[in-house]
């Protein structure tokens, strides 16, 4: 069942999709050559906390860290550590927050340094589809025409959906119904209703759709090693425009 939220319930997210649009923003500003993953972890996990949120991903399902830091090929659930980041990395930040009851969630990836054009057309691409995905979550509309648009743009560009994970409703807990896969023909799904909260986080890679998971149980790369790119917004579904939980409203 897919739970639509109360506007009170929307004012509790909206604080927790607060709490991590700030603390991504300031992650943005110090990802530089030569930091370590685990120094933005923690730097993440102390804005969290002096913000009054709690890190939603640290113990979910045994995961280790507040963030998912992932470099390059890794594609999600990279674990923070001591890897220092180079100049023309691109890394992609996750973080969730859980505030009075609620979560939020989102991610970006940024450059680290100077990267290629290709690593910057990826994300600028990736981004877009968040976008054009999200414009899809209005009253009426089914879920997958969201993963439809995500999937249309990035295919346009010559790049690739991930299939393995998908994004998700949220609320009073982090992985809510429905999925909401980035890929697949339009017209599917539940259909969307006003109060409906959904995190919608398109994966791309460069290259082929394929991922392989690590060792360590969760770091997830491209089977090829090309480069992947990953945005994500919680958004409340409307009878217009989309209200976005996780962005900085200045
Ligand atoms: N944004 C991801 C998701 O919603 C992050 C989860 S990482 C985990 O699935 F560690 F919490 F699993
Ligand atoms: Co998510």
């Amino acid at each position: 069942m897919i739970l639509v939220k109360s506007a009170d319930e929307i004012a509790l997210m909206a604080e927790a999709g607060r709490i991590v649009a700030e603390t991504l923003e300031e992650l943005k500003g110090e990802a530089a050559p030569g930091v370590s993953t685990i120094e933005l972890e923690r730097l993440a996990e102390g804005l969290m906390v002096k913000k009054g949120g709690k890190p939603a991903f640290k113990g979910y399902r045994g995961y280790p860290a507040s963030i998912c830091a992932s470099v390059n090929d890794q594609v999600v659930h990279g674990i923070p550590s001591e890897r220092k980041l180079k100049d023309g990395d691109i890394l992609s930040i996750d973080l969730g927050v859980y505030y009075k009851g609620y979560y939020g969630d989102a991610a970006l990836t940024v450059a680290v340094g100077s990267a290629s054009a290709e690593a910057l057309r990826l994300m600028r691409v990736t981004e877009e589809s968040l976008w054009l995905g999200i414009a899809q979550a209005v009253e009426g509309n089914r879920v997958s025409d969201i993963s439809n648009a995500v999937q249309r743009h990035v295919e346009a560009n010559g790049f690739s959906v991930v299939r393995t994970f998908v994004g998700h409703g949220i609320g009073r807990q982090l992985h809510e119904e429905p999925q909401v896969p980035n890929f697949g023909p339009p017209g599917k799904g539940a259909r969307l209703a006003r109060g409906m909260a959904l995190a919608i986080e398109p994966m791309v890679n460069a290259g082929g759709w394929r991922v392989n998971v690590l060792d360590d149980g969760w770091t997830a790369v491209t089977a090829d090693r090309s480069l992947s790119a990953h945005y994500e917004h919680t958004v409340i579904v409307t009878d217009g425009e989309p209200k976005i939980l996780t962005k900085l409203t200045k």
